[in-house]
């Protein structure tokens, strides 16, 4: 699968995503041989920098982000299609310099006029790059080449800021040609659950409300949010990513099988799950909202998020969020699924984990099962990319005792063949006009009307709770699972 003849421009290339993952994401797929000998990459920006500067701007965030090894004639093809467009997102004249170096590139590099336009910028500049893209003529593509728009999250900010900037985008665009990304979808750990339960006959049986207990998903992050105040202030952990990569693992982890891998079929069965997801109440016992202070975290003194520089003194930011959810159809009634997340955590760690009921009858002396726990099916997304399996087995000895024991799939273990970077994947699939991998707008729009109601509660229900740095979170989460009589894993 090697893209066809194409370049992207990126807006928005001065920001953190754009430096650590998109170019280096860029320059590996060229490493593989993926791109097009005259693949062509323009950054817009307001800087007053010539091509030259851009090209330096790659050229660093490569020599430190990229995954494969520095390789001069790979980065010297590539560099020759490296632009820069001077300009703001209102100025008429920059677009249309803009129009003028794709065609450009056309003519000198043959990209056939296939151009992709990466959107890494804050959701309020969306309608104005849309229209002048459409003012300009960038946005139609013309019969024998494709236009298409790249969109990071976050896609808006509730159900209804989501389907303004739904209308707004595909007024210029057509739904085929809109890639919204979850770089979740990217990482091959979640392709990996769909293949996991539908390649093979052993794990289906179970895998509804008569075997399963309940299911956790959790994304924790040891990092905290120093130098990222600009976007995530106001946001919140749930914005972040319950909305999108929790929801979306949910979602491949609840859903039915689908007809075919074809990407309608696909999104056909995300779309039902989600329709049939609810965050279950009331709010204030089945969610948690918290936010991390000062303290130690690795042996090392860190602030507290009202501390970190940018952030509002008096900022209600929720920095850890948990809810709990339930997916109201027949396979999966009465079985509750707990989605977590949160900043300077433990450690770094996500991952599904399966929890299934305990067995019906136990035949042994009740002190033989002290240490049995339930079966888990726990589904690795990263880092040490696996899968675990707990059951009880046997104590070695004379009596009969039964513990807990796990048996592993790893990655590195089981294959030789190396992942790509989740955005190599997603950016190759954009050329390739493959849309598998990126949520439709209907997906968007579900997990909006999912997360309101809890978002809408916690307006109400005044500032997130602390939490120590280097901890599980608050308090309030651990009672969420107690109530139900239940706990958190401890990854
Ligand atoms: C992003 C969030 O989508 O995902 C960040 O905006 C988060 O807050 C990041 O840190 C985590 O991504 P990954 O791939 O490192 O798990």
């Amino acid at each position: 699968r090697i893209a066809g003849p194409s370049g992207m421009v990126i807006f928005g290339v001065t920001g953190d995503l754009s430096r650590k993952k998109l170019m280096p994401a860029i320059y590996d797929l060229a490493n593989r041989g993926l791109l097009p000998a005259g693949f062509s990459l323009v950054g817009f920006a307001r800087r007053d920098w010539a091509d030259q500067d851009f090209g330096e701007l790659v050229h660093d965030a490569v020599a430190e982000h990229a995954r494969t090894p520095f390789r001069e004639s790979v980065w010297n093809r590539l560099a020759e299609g490296i632009r820069f467009v001077q300009g703001s997102f209102d100025d008429d004249d920059a677009f249309d310099r803009l129009a003028a170096t794709v065609r450009q590139l056309d003519e000198e590099r043959g990209t056939g006029g296939n151009t992709a336009f990466y959107l890494s910028i804050p959701p309020g500049a969306f309608p104005v790059v849309t229209k002048q893209l459409a003012r300009s003529g960038l946005a139609g593509a013309d019969e024998e080449s494709w236009r298409r728009v790249v969109i990071e999250k976050p896609f808006g900010h509730d159900l209804s800021s989501a389907r303004e900037l739904n209308g707004i985008v595909n007024h210029v665009f057509p739904e085929e040609s809109v890639f919204r990304i979850d770089h979740y979808l990217g990482k091959e750990t979640v392709q990996n659950l769909l293949a996991m339960r539908f390649a093979n006959q052993m794990f289906e049986p179970i895998w509804n409300a008569n075997y399963v207990d309940h299911v956790q998903i959790t994304m924790a992050e040891d990092i905290g949010l120093g130098g990222r105040a600009g976007y995530y202030d106001g946001i919140g952990a749930a914005r972040d990513v319950i909305q999108n990569h929790l929801l979306q693992l949910l979602a491949l982890t609840a859903m039915e099988e689908p007809t075919s891998f074809d990407p309608k079929a696909l999104r056909a069965e995300k779309v039902k799950v989600l329709e049939a997801t609810k965050a279950v109440g009331p709010f204030a016992e089945t969610t948690a909202r918290g936010q991390y202070g000062g303290g130690w975290q690795g042996g090392k003194k860190v602030p507290g998020l009202l501390q970190e520089e940018g952030f509002a003194r008096d900022s209600t930011t929720e920095t850890y969020a948990a809810v709990t959810l339930e997916v109201q159809n027949r396979r999966w009634a009465g079985v509750p699924f707990h989605v977590r997340t949160g900043k300077r955590l433990g450690r770094r760690v996500t991952e599904i984990a399966v929890m299934f009921k305990r067995a019906p009858h136990l035949p042994f002396d009740s002190t033989a099962t002290e240490e049995l726990g339930q079966n888990a099916l726990v589904i690795r997304v990263q880092p040490d990319e696996g899968v675990t399996m707990r059951f009880g087995s046997k104590v070695p000895g004379t009596t009969m005792e039964v513990r807990d024991v796990t048996m592993d799939f790893g990655y590195g273990h089981a294959f030789t063949e190396s992942s790509p970077e989740a955005y190599e994947r997603l950016i190759l699939d954009v050329l390739l006009g493959e849309p598998s991998l990126f949520p439709v707008n209907e997906e968007v729009e579900l997990s909006w009307r999912i997360l309101d109601p809890v978002l809408q509660y916690w307006a109400r229900s005044g500032s997130p709770e602390a939490y120590q740095p280097g901890s599980w979170g608050p308090e309030s989460a651990d009672a969420i699972m107690a109530r139900e009589g239940r706990h958190w894993r401890r990854p």
